[in-house]
């Protein structure tokens, strides 16, 4: 179990993450409260004290702080970093990046993953200032745990009010403690873009960075899945535990894939495949003329269709497609859904410069035979854990593959 850090920050919602905390250690979780000045407004350190047991942190400045920089100390030994009631302040601050208080400063020191559980009035919370600040954290990993609708204690009815403290502790014990869901399960993932070669010094490549795949299958992993990732190239650094075949061109990819998946159970399409690759490969560089060039190119095989095609009315593997689009996105991927006879297309809008190519975040739908589901903008971690829950209802409704059975 975990080392928790709880920022408790200064919102009326401060008295409920004692009941976070005594939820946490009722998991197993050690919990260290931190409480800026607004907090203790609302709750005295002393509450905290006597439940965690531990020394409270309200101040950056006090004495015994600094001799081991305690900010610094403390970010190498928590696995979360849990801020409950987070108010619009705080939330601005972690967007920024400031460091004027202990807690701040921790975020900042620490590579302890991110939650945070927004509390205000319903006004606030709607102002773009905020959603813009909540977006930036969430594009950067942070987990939001989205706050409830109701009375409010400022006498407004509305979204605003700090989610159930049990569903908070539920929501920072899950993401400590990753579901084996997918253990036993064999997961092929494709990632990153192909080159195709014109000659020994060119190429026609894409924008992709691998990120989303690479997502996809560290997500895989951490659910206990064997992954094989096939990666384009890309500078994207994928987790080490993965088994990872670098591949260059389209060809290289079809033949890795279609390899690699005779036994999975989930093959999930992420790359940016080459469509057209040039006719043939020059052995020599193009020499620069003065008359305008033609370049030839051919079709690259369908690995996707392929797939789709080979599996044909059997239930296995379960076959996850992308649709990257720029216009009638939601209405391209249902075509692709249905020509490459898979399970389940994510489509997602590259035209977009915050999602979709090389950015951290992603908003996708996805569109299966049951109809589409429409994700908010959040992290491509948040999104791959989102797809894995969708792709594991797909498995549990269909009949065990003959190597589980
Ligand atoms: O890598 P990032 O920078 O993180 O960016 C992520 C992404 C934008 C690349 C990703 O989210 C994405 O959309 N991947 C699919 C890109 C794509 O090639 O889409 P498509 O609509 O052209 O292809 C549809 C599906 O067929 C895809 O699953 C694709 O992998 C597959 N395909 C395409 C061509 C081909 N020859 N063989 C295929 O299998």
């Amino acid at each position: 179990m975990s080392l928790i850090a709880l920022g408790v920050t200064g919102g009326i919602g401060a008295y409920k993450a004692v009941e976070v905390a005594r939820g946490l250690q009722q998991r197993g979780h050690e919990v260290v409260a931190i409480m800026t000045r607004g907090a203790q407004n609302f709750v005295g350190p002393v509450t905290f004290e006597a439940i965690t047991r531990r020394p409270v942190i309200t101040d950056q400045w006090a004495a015994g702080m600094n001799s081991s920089v305690e900010h610094v100390a403390l970010a190498g030994s928590i696995g979360l970093l849990l801020v409950v009631p987070a108010t619009a302040h705080t939330i601005a601050k972690l967007a920024l990046g400031l460091a004027d208080d202990f807690l701040s400063s921790l975020a900042l020191a620490t590579t302890a993953p991110l939650m945070v559980a927004p509390a205000m009035n319903t006004h606030m919370l709607e102002h773009p200032a905020v959603q813009q600040n909540l977006q930036i954290l969430a594009a950067r990993g942070a987990h939001i745990v989205e706050p409830g609708a109701g009375y409010l204690a400022c006498g407004w009815v509305g979204k605003g009010r700090l989610a159930e403290p049990d569903d908070i502790v539920e929501a920072a014990h899950r993401l400590l403690t990753p579901p084996r869901s997918l253990a036993g399960r064999r997961v092929v993932v494709s990632a990153g873009p192909t080159y195709e070669d014109l000659d020994p010094v060119r190429y026609i490549g894409n924008r992709s960075s691998g990120k989303m795949g690479i997502a996809i299958a560290a997500e895989a992993a951490r659910r206990g899945a064997v992954v094989t990732l096939v990666l384009g190239p890309t500078s994207t650094e994928p987790p080490a535990e993965l088994d990872i075949v670098r591949v260059r061109s389209a060809a290289d990819m079809h033949a890795a894939v279609l390899g690699a998946s005779e036994t999975a159970d989930v093959v999930v399409m992420a790359a940016a495949v080459a469509d057209y690759t040039p006719a043939s490969v020059e052995g020599e560089k193009i020499k620069k003329g003065d008359a305008d060039l033609s370049l030839r190119l051919v079709r690259t095989p369908d690995i996707l269709r392929e797939l789709g095609a080979r599996r044909g009315e059997a239930a296995w593997p379960v076959l996850v497609g992308f649709a990257a689009e720029t216009s009638d996105v939601v209405a391209r991927a249902r075509e692709k859904l249905a020509a490459k006879r898979v399970d389940l297309i994510v489509a997602n809008d590259v035209a977009r410069r915050d999602i979709g190519f090389e950015a951290d975040a992603n908003e996708v739908t996805f569109v299966t035979a049951e109809g589409d589901e429409p994700l908010p903008l959040a992290a491509k971690t948040s999104v791959a854990a989102s797809l894995w829950d969708r792709v594991e209802r797909l498995m549990a409704s269909r009949p065990l593959p003959a190597a589980a059975s």
